[in-house]
């Protein structure tokens, strides 16, 4: 009888025991799910605020010298952004926002400066030509997405500054 109670009590621990586990991974499945689903979404980007601007010194760039010529630069003040430049004439550019508007990847500049920009993950690919900037002109994978955006900008030969409206 007594060894009868004692198999009960042990059958009993290992159900709690089995029980538990399932429990834990069902928590642990739980909190990481929304973690690896949330690559999958939309992303969108904070616009930023409203009627700002980023003044850049093109003698400090360069990589930005010829024509054509196309370049990504990363700021951090006033606002962070990362953007693609173009320069298709000595006063003339174009310029790009360096995400995605898919899923917001970022985006890959072409080695060619005439090329297209190239997202990395579903390849869709987008027009640097003057004529029709940020036009989508490749979508290999059918996704839902939309043209490049560009930049306002005013440009001062004189002292060589680009600087690109925000908003
Ligand atoms: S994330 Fe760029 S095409 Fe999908």
């Amino acid at each position: 009888m007594k060894e009868n109670n004692t198999k009960k009590v042990q059958s009993r621990r290992e159900f709690l025991r089995y029980a538990g586990s399932f429990f834990i991974s069902g928590l642990v499945v739980s909190s990481i799910y929304p973690i690896l689903t949330s690559c999958e979404k939309d992303e969108s980007l904070p616009p930023p605020p409203r009627g700002s601007s980023i003044t850049i010194d093109l003698s400090e760039h360069p990589e930005l010298k010829q024509i054509p010529s196309i370049s990504k630069l990363s700021f951090q003040k006033p606002v962070s952004l990362t953007i693609i430049i173009k320069r298709t004439s000595k006063s003339e550019f174009v310029v790009f926002s360096a995400f995605c508007p898919h899923q917001g990847v970022e985006l890959e500049v072409p080695s060619n400066p005439d090329g297209n920009i190239r997202c990395p993950k579903h390849f869709a690919e987008f027009s640097t030509s003057l004529s029709t900037a940020g036009f989508l002109v490749a979508n290999p994978q059918g996704v839902k997405v939309g043209n490049l955006s560009t930049y306002h900008y005013e440009f001062d030969a004189a002292k060589n500054i680009l600087t690109i409206k925000l908003s």
